[in-house]
């Protein structure tokens, strides 16, 4: 069975798509005033705009063109269990999470849990987000309640049976989900723990470079050798440091330049999924934190490919 991202839900009827089709397209700056990004600022909106990149929100949650609004939701996802239509996330009250405590987002992004208690899909990388800590999900959802926000409402996802139960989630989340997720500890070096953290839990590269059993769940055991099922039904290249399958042969600059520009050491451009990742995520860090993400990709395990 060929597992792109996961599932999907009847949470039909919620939303009517006759609202949502007049907001124009407006990026980040317009919703936050130009805010700058920043690991180590003062400020808590710097810092959670700085979180929001790092753990590529953007792409999800933004639909492509003309009305695509930052944040405001709407982009579809397609999946072979259905197609996927991502939540409104500014801090609007009826459309958006404007009315949300930050114990109900930290349940939402860590645990895939709704305020009503009903479980989300993993299309929603949360069994990822779950290694994020503490302070970095709160200057996040700080970021996210001082936009402005933006009324829209999405329709709901379109999910074959049985797909569309959400109560089917139950049964997969105990068998696959890691309340404490993925971030192998390499204490060893400080660079290598970041890197780890970066790629693991916030980066959620995992998401697509790792093969999926037939149940969606990703196997741990083959972290980041490559899926051959990846989404949009693209294969996604092994990342571990195996010479003739992952990226071994890759010297670090020519690593730490990809992630920034995007550019193959061939001078071929990333695209699919990976432009998005670089254009929202990776190009947008520290040099110091890309350098850490390379610096754990290389110190990693070397596997073949699936
Ligand atoms: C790979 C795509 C993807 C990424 C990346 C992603 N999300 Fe989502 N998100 C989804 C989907 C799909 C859902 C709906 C899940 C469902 O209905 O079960 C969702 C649901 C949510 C919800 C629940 C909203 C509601 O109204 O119930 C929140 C909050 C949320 N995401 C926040 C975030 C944040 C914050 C980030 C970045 C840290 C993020 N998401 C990254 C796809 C994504
Ligand atoms: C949405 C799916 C997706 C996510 C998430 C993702 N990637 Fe990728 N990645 C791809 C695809 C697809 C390619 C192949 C791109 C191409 O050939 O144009 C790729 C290519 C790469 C390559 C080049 C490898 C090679 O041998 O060609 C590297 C390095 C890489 N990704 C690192 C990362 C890192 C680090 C992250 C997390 C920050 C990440 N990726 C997240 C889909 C993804």
């Amino acid at each position: 069975m060929r597992a792109g991202i996961v599932f999907v839900a009847a949470f039909a009827a919620l939303a009517s798509s006759s609202h949502s089709a007049t907001a124009e397209a407006r990026d980040l700056d317009d919703l936050d005033g130009g805010i700058e990004a920043a690991p180590d600022s003062e400020s808590v909106e710097t810092r959670g705009k700085y979180i929001l990149y790092a753990s590529g929100c953007i792409t999800c949650h933004t639909a492509r063109g003309e009305e695509g609004v930052a944040l405001a939701g709407g982009r579809a996802l397609e999946t072979e269990f259905g197609v996927f239509r991502s939540p409104n996330i500014t801090p609007d009250f009826e459309t958006g999470i404007g009315g949300w405590s930050l114990d109900e987002f930290t349940r939402a992004l860590r645990e895939g849990i709704a305020p009503d208690g009903s479980p989300y899909y993993p299309a929603f990388p949360y069994t990822s987000y779950a290694g994020m800590r503490d302070e970095d999900v709160a200057d996040l959802f700080a970021y996210l309640q001082a936009l402005e926000p933006v009324e829209r409402a999405v329709p709901p996802h379109e999910l074959g049976f049985p797909y569309n139960i959400r109560m089917s989630l139950w049964p997969w989340r105990w068998l696959y989900f890691d309340a404490d997720g993925f971030v192998p500890h390499r204490e060893d070096e400080e660079s290598i723990a970041r890197g780890a953290y970066l790629v693991n839990a916030m980066g959620h590269c995992g998401e697509c470079h790792t093969p999926r059993n037939w149940l969606g769940a990703l196997q741990r055991e083959h972290h980041l050798a490559g899926n051959p099922d990846g989404p949009e039904d693209r294969t996604v290249p092994n990342i571990t440091p195996h010479h003739a399958d992952g990226i071994g042969d890759w010297s670090r600059g020519d690593l730490v330049f990809f992630l920034q520009t995007g550019f193959f050491p061939d001078g071929d451009v990333a695209g699919g999924g990976m432009g998005a990742v670089i254009r929202d995520n990776t190009s947008k860090l520290t040099e110091a934190d890309r350098d850490a993400m390379v610096d754990y990709l290389r110190a990693i395990d070397p596997l073949e490919d699936q």
